[in-house]
C-alpha cells in the first residue's frame, strides 16, 4: 500500500502535466510560462474544454455563452437565507452551485464556471450587508468578478492580475479535489456533482486553504528582522509553515513565480505593496534556509499558495475568500477532467488493507 497513493498513477491524461523534478507545469502542451500573463481565463477554457464537450466552439462564442451563464444563475443568489449567511463564503458557494442542475454537457459546464464566480462574490457582499452587483454578461470573466466584488469597473492591470491567477491555477495534474472529480465522473455521475466533491476535498488547509493562513503568518511576522525567530517557533510548536512544500514539486513550484510576476505588474506605483512584497521574500528566504537545515532530506520550497495570497489580497478579496477564489479558477480543471474520465475512464475502485480485528474463532 502507498500512503496518501504517492506516485500511484491512477489516470491518463492530456490535459496537464506536472514535472516534480524540473519545476514544470504543462497545461495541454503549453508551458505555464506561456500562458500565465499572456493568455485569458477564456482561452484557457477554450484550451482545457476542446474536444470534450461534444460540440465545437470557438472562443468568441464560448466567452459570450459563458457571459450569459453568469446573467443566469445570479437568480440563485436570491437563495441565501440567514443560516446560510453564517456559514463561511465556500461554503455559501458551495451550496449555491448544489442548487444546480446535474449534466454532462457544454451548457452544464458553462453554468458551472460562471457559479462560483457569480456566488462568491455576491456572498462576500451578502455577509457585509451590502446588495450583490448582477453581473455584466459583456465583459470577461476576470473583469466581472471583480465588478461584482467591488461595484465598479477595475483597471486593465487588475484584469490582468485576475487573469494571471485563474490562469495560473487552472489545472495541475492529479491534486486531491482533481482526483474526486475524477472519482465522481468515473460513476457517471453529471458535472455538478464532480464539483461539488472537488470543492469539499479544495477547502482543507492542506490544499487549496493555505493562503489565507500565509496571510497571517506574514502579518504575524511584520517585518523581515523578525522572520527567523517567528518561523523557528513555529516549527518548534509542530506546525507547517504554510505556502511551503508539495507532494510533487521537489523544486520552486513554477506557478510561484508566475503569481510573483502578476503581483508586481500589479502594484509597480504602491509604495506599501512593495514592502509587503520585500517582507514576503525575505520571509521566504529565511523559511528555505531553515527548512533546509531541518529537513534535509525532504526538499521543501515555496509552493502556489504563497504569492497567491499576497496577489489576491492585493485584489481587494478578503482572505476568507481566497479558497473561493481558487475554486472559481480550478473549476474549469476539474470539469475538463470529469468529461475524460467519463469518456475514456473506468470506474475508479481501489482496494483497501484490512488491518481491523478478525471475528472471534467459534470455541
Ligand atoms: N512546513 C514544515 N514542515 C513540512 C512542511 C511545511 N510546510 N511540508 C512538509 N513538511 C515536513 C513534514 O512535517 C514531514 O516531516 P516528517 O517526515 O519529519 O514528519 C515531511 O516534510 C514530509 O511531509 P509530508 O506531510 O509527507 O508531505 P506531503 O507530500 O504529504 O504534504 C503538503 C504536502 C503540501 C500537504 C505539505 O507540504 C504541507 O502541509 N504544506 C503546508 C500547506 C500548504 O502550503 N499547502 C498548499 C499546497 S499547494
Amino acid at each position: 500500500m502507498k500512503n496518501g497513493l504517492e506516485d500511484v498513477v491512477a489516470a491518463e491524461t492530456q490535459l496537464s502535466h506536472v514535472d516534480g523534478e524540473a519545476g514544470q507545469l504543462i497545461i495541454r502542451g503549453v508551458s505555464l510560462d506561456h500562458l500565465a500573463g499572456h493568455a485569458s481565463y477564456e482561452d484557457v477554457v477554450a484550451l482545457l474544454f476542446g474536444g470534450l464537450l461534444g460540440q465545437a466552439y470557438d472562443r468568441a462564442e464560448l466567452a459570450r455563452r459563458l457571459g450569459e451563464m453568469r446573467a443566469e444563475v445570479f437568480a440563485h443568489v436570491g437563495a441565501v437565507d440567514g443560516p446560510l449567511l453564517e456559514l463561511p463564503p465556500v461554503d455559501i458557494m458551495r451550496a449555491l452551485i448544489a442548487r444546480l442542475p446535474d449534466g454532462d454537457d457544454l451548457d452544464t459546464a458553462l453554468r458551472l464556471l460562471a457559479a462560483p464566480a457569480v456566488f462568491l462574490p455576491a456572498a462576500l457582499r451578502l455577509k457585509l450587508g451590502e446588495a450583490p452587483v448582477a453581473p455584466k454578461p459583456a465583459l470577461s470573466h476576470s473583469a466581472d468578478i471583480l465588478a461584482m466584488l467591488g461595484d465598479r469597473m477595475p483597471s486593465k492591470q487588475e484584469v490582468a492580475a485576475l487573469d494571471a491567477y485563474l490562469v495560473t491555477i487552472s489545472d495541475h495534474g492529479l491534486n486531491a479535489s482533481t482526483f474526486a472529480s475524477r472519482v465522481v465522473a468515473s460513476t457517471k455521475a453529471g458535472l455538478t456533482s464532480s464539483v461539488l466533491a472537488a470543492i469539499g476535498a479544495l477547502k482543507g488547509p492542506l490544499h487549496g486553504g493555505a493562503p489565507g493562513p500565509v496571510l497571517d503568518m506574514l502579518e504575524a511576522i511584520g517585518t523581515a528582522e523578525n522572520a527567523e525567530a517567528w518561523l523557528l517557533d513555529a516549527l518548534d510548536h509542530g506546525e507547517r509553515l504554510m505556502g511551503f512544500g508539495h507532494r510533487v514539486y521537489r523544486v520552486r513550484d513554477p506557478r510561484a513565480d508566475a503569481l510573483k510576476g502578476a503581483l508586481k505588474r500589479l502594484t509597480t506605483a504602491d509604495p506599501a505593496s512593495h514592502h509587503r512584497i520585500q517582507l514576503a521574500e525575505a520571509v521566504e528566504q529565511s523559511a528555505l534556509a531553515i527548512l533546509k537545515a531541518r529537513k534535509p532530506d525532504r526538499p521543501l520550497d515555496v509552493n502556489v499558495e504563497f504569492y497567491t495570497a499576497l496577489l489576491l489580497d492585493a485584489l481587494s478579496f478578503p482572505r476568507e475568500a481566497f479558497t473561493g477564489v481558487f475554486a472559481i479558477g480550478r473549476t474549469v480543471g476539474w470539469i475538463a477532467h470529469a468529461r475524460e474520465q467519463a469518456l475514456e475512464g473506468r470506474l475508479i475502485r481501489p482496494r483497501s488493507l484490512y488491518v481491523g480485528p478478525l471475528p472471534q474463532q467459534a470455541a
